[in-house]
């Protein structure tokens, strides 16, 4: 699904990503620790393609698809999808209006889905505009559940989201990567007659996510590189907190 080989990535010509390698499998959900200002929403930036981000050196391999050189639409129409860390306000764009062109199919019933995570009453607001902390990263997973993408990026999904709505947050994430409450057979059958499968790759600081959401492989970026990655995501994050961040650095996995 993804296979990104020695990324360097410069933000305002300060080298921030230096030489990350990292490979999400089709099925696999991956979770990325790190401390602040390490790197990781460069990464999710950067295999988004937002013009901020500048390739210096590396690849970004996409469904087999070199997409290093690709613009952002593009990247979108292919099927990667991102969920801000601290999301943008936009005047002007009531939250339907954004759900109905970016909605991958006409199928959806996306009011049903807004009622699920509590958005009903938001869907002729401005996107984001006057929003709470929690509505907005639960208006962003309104407009992912719409995009429908291949590749899930999420940015640090329960930042300022309380205990109750984390759960709610947790169930989109679920849903968005095909993990809703379906056991192995039903969702290969699915899988099967989708002929689609999902990926995800998940910035958590504080791992509560985990509470809810299963994930396969964690990755630990320190200062722009990858200093640990393919432990289960539980248990890395059960060294971080006994350790810390500048003990990952020694690991040799
Ligand atoms: N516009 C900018 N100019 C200079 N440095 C920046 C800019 N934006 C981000 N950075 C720096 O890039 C580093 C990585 O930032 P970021 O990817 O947001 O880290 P993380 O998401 O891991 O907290 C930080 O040191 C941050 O200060
Ligand atoms: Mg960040």
């Amino acid at each position: 699904m993804l296979d990104i080989a020695d990324l360097h990535v410069d933000v305002d010509n300060k080298p921030i990503l230096r030489g990350v390698n990292l490979h999400i499998k089709p099925g696999e959900t991956h979770v990325l620790f790190g401390p602040n200002g390490s790197g990781k929403s460069t990464l999710i930036g950067a295999i988004m393609g937002f013009g901020r981000y500048r390739i210096t050196s590396g690849k970004i391999v996409f469904k087999g698809m070199d997409v290093t050189s690709l613009s952002v639409h593009e990247r979108a129409e292919l099927g990667i999808g991102i969920a801000f860390q601290r999301p943008p306000v936009l005047r002007g764009v009531s939250l339907q209006d954004l759900l109905r062109i970016s909605s991958a199919s006409r199928d959806t019933n996306l009011e049903a889905t807004a009622k699920e995570l509590n958005l009903e009453s938001f869907l002729p607001r401005d996107v984001n505009y006057g929003f709470s902390g929690g509505e907005v990263k639960r208006s962003e997973m309104l407009q992912l559940l719409a995009q429908d993408p291949d590749l899930v990026l999420l940015d640090e999904p329960e930042s300022g989201v309380d205990l109750e709505n984390i759960a709610l947050i947790g169930q989109a994430i679920n849903q968005l990567l095909q993990k809703d409450g379906l056991k192995g057979q039903e969702r290969s059958r699915r899988e099967i007659k989708t002929g689609r499968q999902k990926a995800g790759l998940i910035i958590t600081h504080t791992g509560y996510i985990l509470d809810y959401v299963p994930a396969d492989v964690g990755h630990v970026l320190y200062e722009g590189k990858m200093s640990c990655s393919g432990i289960n995501p539980r248990e890395l994050l059960g060294c971080i907190h006994e350790m810390g961040y500048g003990e990952c650095t020694k690991c040799v996995v």
